[in-house]
């Protein structure tokens, strides 16, 4: 992608074309090039919301915005899109998203001011419901360092409150329309499908082997920006055949590129995982689950990787592809050490998959983290139990946090299959568990807290599976 091929995209109302670096952050662009200061800097890690823009694309033929954070989002990504800052949605009044934060005192100093008018934006823009749990929600990826969250709150509370009762079941130009009506969108919002249909450019499907390979970036960009500014790197976003999710057989394939809000909205990986919806929520934030891919969530290779620490439960396996010849490996083997994998520089990894579940299977994920939202975790686990009656006829349990690599407790499996249900049972895996891991004392806590912690999550696993089985008949 380096080089001087001239991005084309629509910032608010006006078509622009830029030939910057396609690795500077959107950030940078919009504070220092365009001297649009109103999207603010805070801490460049996708963690305040400070930075926070709509980025709408067509997809299926729909027009489609998510909030996103601008310090993590390369400008190469706005190629065929509408950008929306806060400059594009403020009007010669205060619209009623600033009104609402006005009447209810939710802003101080005004820092994080912006970034929340723009997530409950996308609030109204995207949301299926119009609770005042779900407008607080939008606001999950935001963060306040001086009012204090309750008139925030209030404020959202109101624009739940205060929302059309069309909105829900209108499709996106309708909805548009009533956002328009309602100036809470300004006018200029009725052109841009027209205006990105002209732009829309055909996907970049040549794969170079020697570009570094671009997904959400939510990793990459906290990690290495300035690296990034210049290089040559590929944005696996573009390509739809790593976008999919789809059934083979009995084998459910999940493509590198799906986010984390895919997963979320997937009706084939709901009805598997009912309460995938919540478990997901746990990870990172709003904006950050709309950018974070399936793929980053692997590669990166962190000992704590949330989805990762799932598919290894699932005893999933991972096709990797170098251009010329595709290998599949199972998960539990392609972590190595820390942060190594049995990957090559040049492949590219294309999916994930899964053996669909069987009947009698149950899935359970747990995380223990300082903070409920937008934390990594301290210790994280997942367990796939499949039971006939009392007896346990297969098992695979994940812990993250307990050692140099994302860990399958292989021993603890072992020792499950066959074995009857009973406290007895739950305590010998817990105890045999414990001996697997080689955790480390960090910022997380002690190696005898997540140690503590890792015990404490199989018991969790089991009462959540099994709540039919008393408590006392199990832990
Ligand atoms: C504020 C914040 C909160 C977060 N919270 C969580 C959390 O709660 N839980 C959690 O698990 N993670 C969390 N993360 C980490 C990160 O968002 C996830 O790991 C995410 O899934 C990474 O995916 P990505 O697409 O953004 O990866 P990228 O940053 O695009 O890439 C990460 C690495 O993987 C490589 N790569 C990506 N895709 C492929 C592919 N298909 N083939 C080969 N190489 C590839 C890249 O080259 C890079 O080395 C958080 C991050 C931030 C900034
Ligand atoms: S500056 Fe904090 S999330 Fe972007
Ligand atoms: S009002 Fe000051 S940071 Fe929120």
């Amino acid at each position: 992608m380096a080089g001087s091929k001239a991005i084309e995209f629509i910032l608010n109302d006006k078509t622009v074309s830029e030939t910057l670096p396609p690795g500077m952050v959107v950030l940078d662009y919009l504070r220092r090039h365009r001297r649009m200061t109103g999207t603010k800097e805070g801490c460049r890690e996708g963690d305040c919301g400070a930075c926070m823009v709509l980025l709408g694309r067509i997809e299926e033929g729909r027009l489609r915005y998510r909030a996103v954070n601008s310090c993590l989002l390369p400008l190469a990504e706005l190629d065929g899109r509408h950008l929306v800052t806060i400059e594009g949605l403020n009007g010669d009044s205060l619209n009623p998203i600033q009104q609402a934060f006005f009447d209810e005192n939710a802003s101080q100093c005004g820092f994080c001011t912006p970034g929340m008018i723009v997530s409950l934006t996308g609030f109204y823009l995207n949301s299926d419901t119009f609770t005042s749990q779900q407008a607080v929600a939008a606001l999950d990826g935001n963060i306040c360092r001086c009012t204090g969250y309750t008139s925030i709150k209030r404020a959202a509370g109101l624009l739940a409150k205060q929302a059309d009762n069309n909105l829900a079941e209108s499709d996106v130009p309708r909805r548009i329309q009533l956002l328009v009506e309602q100036k809470i969108l300004p006018s200029w919002f009725l052109t841009i499908f027209d205006r990105l249909s002209e732009l829309q450019k055909p996907l970049e499907k040549e794969r170079s082997t020697t570009s570094l390979l671009v997904a959400g970036g939510t990793d990459l960009f906290v990690q290495k920006p300035e690296a990034l500014l210049d290089a040559d790197f590929q944005l696996l976003t573009r390509d739809k055949n790593l976008a999919e999710i789809k059934v083979e057989g009995d084998l459910c394939r999940i493509g590198a590129a799906v986010t984390v809000e895919q997963l979320q909205s997937s009706p084939l990986v709901n009805d598997m995982l009912p309460d995938l919806r919540d478990d997901l929520r746990l990870v990172s934030s709003t904006p950050i689950r709309s950018r974070a891919t399936v793929g980053g969530n692997i590669v990166n290779a962190s000992p704590i990787g949330d989805l990762t620490i799932w598919f290894l439960a699932l005893d999933a396996a991972v096709a990797l592809n170098d251009g010329v010849n595709r290998r599949i490996v199972a998960l539990k083997d392609f972590f190595l050490d820390y942060k190594k994998l049995d990957k090559k520089d040049d492949e590219l990894l294309e999916w994930v998959q899964f053996a669909i579940f069987q009947k009698g299977s149950r899935f359970n994920f747990e995380k223990v983290s300082k903070r409920t939202h937008l934390d990594i975790a301290s210790v994280n686990s997942a367990m796939l139990l499949r039971r006939d009656g009392d007896v346990i006829v297969d098992a695979g349990i994940s812990a993250g946090g307990v050692a140099p690599i994302p860990l399958t407790l292989s021993k603890t499996v072992d020792f499950l299959r066959g074995e009857k249900l009973s406290a007895q049972t739950v305590k010998k895996a817990a105890h045999i568990a414990q001996s697997e891991i080689s955790p480390i004392s960090d910022v997380r806590g002690s190696a005898q807290y997540k140690r503590l912690l890792l015990r404490q999550l199989i018991f969790a696993h089991f009462d959540v599976l099994f709540r039919e089985y008393s408590k006392e008949a199990l832990l």
